[in-house]
């Protein structure tokens, strides 16, 4: 049950009763074309202020990197407010009805230059910690507001059961229960932050065959609710006002053509009152004629449709089936009264514009404190699978070399969804924060940089090092392009760049991370083979086949998709905090056995049990 239909408070029915009132005076007004247009969600590069006027159009996205003028906040406030000020302007032809602006900001606003990066998701699963999730639900409704935004496609509930799945990082857990017990508490520190939350994808995007992003997820309903719908009742519980449909299939089924998981389940049995978009060119592959692909999606559920450039064809597409009563009006009443609902309970009326919002003048946007936050979540992500000879806590007064390609690239540590769709490398993208190896450097003055063209000849024994710190791991990649399966296209037209051959390619075939990046093993054998003892810490969006790796280090540590803040890692190798994280996922060894239980991870010599 939600906020519109759970029990509650007569304080709160008489708001919601408000609501109500104020949804149906301002539906019967609008004309056929004024709720299409409500309906319709343009990204920002193919639609102008003008033309959301002129179309009455309800939301602007920005997918993935696609960000306004030199992509500060004072930008993104700007752009907003054209747009708003366009939808605010009534005339005899268009209501004001605020637009809707949505981002992917999933781990802190961080396609936005400044912003504080925040771990992804598998990171804060490791971590274990609500309270945490809440308060960088928070955080991160400061730093969208100061963009002037309003709404965000967060927070992602997958339950990944397959590391090969791109998309894996964004899970908190394959424990349906974790993802639960975070559901409730992301949507409550965004939305109390003043943003709009979306859960996604609903459902079962998690669990597609062998990880293929947007593939097929064949289990029975029984499976389907204990894994995949039951973190959304949490959700939906807090109130979570939005939720998006997933890509992907359940049992050969489209959801996005899923009538019964949207309206029956989701809608009718769960009781949402809010509004469900779609994905990205989602309504696309439901029919040969978009028209009648418009329809079978709207007449699912979908009440919104994210499509980017065919906007117009959607509108003019959509309009065409009502005329022909293949989407009755009922159906498009209920879905623009959602939309409607959505806006006037979170507050979009009463907003000023963008401009003139005190939280749009980037105070707090990438603030200290958001910053101590987010080191505190990398602190507690990071888990210890391996400690021989209690090499770890490293003293600050040790002689320490620091390689490998992650050791100093804050774009690394920050992964996809970071001022790109697929994530940058190098520093210079990522304003503020630190690398890992800024972190160590501030702690231990003996440590040197080297590799990257960094300084300190190549190293000759033991004698000179007490240790190295070795960081290595994945490129930055975002969906699809993050699989591991045979080559080959990942599914052409639904992503944010042209289908093309060869433009949409998987990460790689193997989960072993001696295959996908050799010179990793190559190094830490390197340094090992000299008598000196290597601590290796993995920068990666999931669990890979490291044996090799782990085998010729003293010391490896997961550190997942770290974000900006990387000197939370050397908070703890040098054990000024002691290592909490547990595994939120099984860790695969060679021949597809798991090496480490979902749970598993060790603490620093010493610590209490
Ligand atoms: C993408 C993703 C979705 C994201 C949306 C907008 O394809 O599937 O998670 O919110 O498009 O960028």
């Amino acid at each position: 049950m939600n906020r519109f239909t759970s029990a509650r408070p007569a304080s709160a029915t008489v708001v919601a009763s408000n609501v109500e009132r104020r949804v149906l005076a301002l539906l019967a007004r609008m004309t056929l074309d004024q709720k299409i247009g409500q309906m319709t969600q343009p990204e920002r590069l193919h639609v102008t202020p003008a033309q959301v006027k002129r179309h009455h159009i309800g939301s602007v996205l920005s997918g993935g990197g696609s960000c306004p003028g030199d992509n500060r906040p004072a930008d993104w406030v700007a752009m907003n407010d054209a747009y708003w000020a366009a939808s605010m302007e009534e005339d005899a032809d268009h209501l004001a009805i605020p637009i809707l602006y949505g981002v992917d900001a999933i781990h802190g606003n961080a396609n936005v230059r400044g912003a504080t990066v925040f771990p992804h998701n598998i990171g804060l699963g490791a971590a274990r910690d609500p309270g945490l999730v809440e308060r960088i639900g928070r955080a991160t409704a400061r730093e969208v507001r100061a963009a002037g935004v309003d709404w965000t496609f967060a927070p992602t509930l997958a339950v990944a059961g397959d590391p090969r799945w791109g998309r894996t990082y964004e899970s908190y857990s394959e424990d349906p229960r974790l993802v639960g017990g975070y559901a409730g508490r992301i949507v409550r520190g965004l939305q109390e932050g003043g943003v709009v939350a979306c859960a996604k994808h609903w459902v079962g995007d998690g669990g597609t065959r062998g990880g293929v992003d947007q593939g097929d997820t064949v289990v029975d309903e029984a499976e389907l609710r204990r894994v995949h719908i039951a973190p959304y009742v949490p959700a939906l519980e807090t109130g979570a006002l939005t939720v998006m449909v997933s890509l992907s299939s359940w049992n050969g089924e489209q959801c996005h053509a899923h009538r019964y998981l949207i309206r029956d389940v989701l809608k009718g049995e769960m009781g949402f009152g809010g509004f469900v978009l779609s994905d990205w060119n989602g309504v696309d592959p439901l029919a040969d004629d978009f028209g009648e692909a418009a329809a079978a999606a709207v007449n699912a559920g979908i009440d919104m449709v994210m499509v980017p450039e065919r906007w117009r064809e959607f509108i003019a597409g959509l309009r065409a089936q009502v005329e022909r009563g293949v989407v009755p009006v009922g159906r498009i009443d209920d879905a623009v009264a959602r939309i409607l609902r959505v806006k006037v309970a979170s507050g979009l009326f009463e907003r000023a514009r963008p401009a003139e919002r005190r939280g749009s003048n980037g105070v707090g946007f990438g603030s200290h404190e958001h910053r101590a936050v987010a080191r505190e979540a990398v602190r507690k992500s990071l888990v210890l699978l391996r400690n021989e000879g209690a090499v770890l806590p490293l003293d600050k007064g040790a002689r320490v070399l620091v390689t490998g390609p992650a050791a100093h690239d804050r774009g690394r540590q920050c992964g996809g969804f970071t001022v790109e769709w697929q994530g940058v490398t190098g520093n210079e993208a990522i304003v503020g924060g630190t690398s890992i190896w800024e972190g160590i450097r501030a702690v231990a003055p003996g440590a040197v940089l080297w590799g990257g063209g960094a300084r300190a000849a190549e190293p000759s024994d033991a004698r000179e090092f007490d240790a190295a710190v070795v960081v290595i791991g994945e490129r930055p990649y975002a969906e699809g392009m993050g699989d591991i399966r045979e080559l080959g296209p990942v599914r052409p037209g639904t992503n944010h760049l042209p289908a093309g051959p060869g433009v949409l390619r998987p990460y790689g075939r193997t989960l072993e991370l001696a295959s996908l990046h050799p010179e990793a093993v190559r190094t830490v054998r390197g340094l090992a083979e000299r008598g000196i003892p290597v601590v290796t810490v993995l920068v990666s969006g999931r669990p890979l086949v490291a044996d090799a790796e782990m085998a010729a280090s003293s010391a490896f540590v997961a550190a997942w998709l770290p974000g900006s803040e990387g000197a939370g890692v050397a908070d703890v190798l040098f054990g000024d905090h002691d290592f909490v994280g547990r595994l939120p996922m099984g860790w695969p060894g060679g021949g597809d056995d798991v090496l480490f239980p979902r749970g598993y991870g060790l603490q620093l010599p010493g610590s209490e049990v």
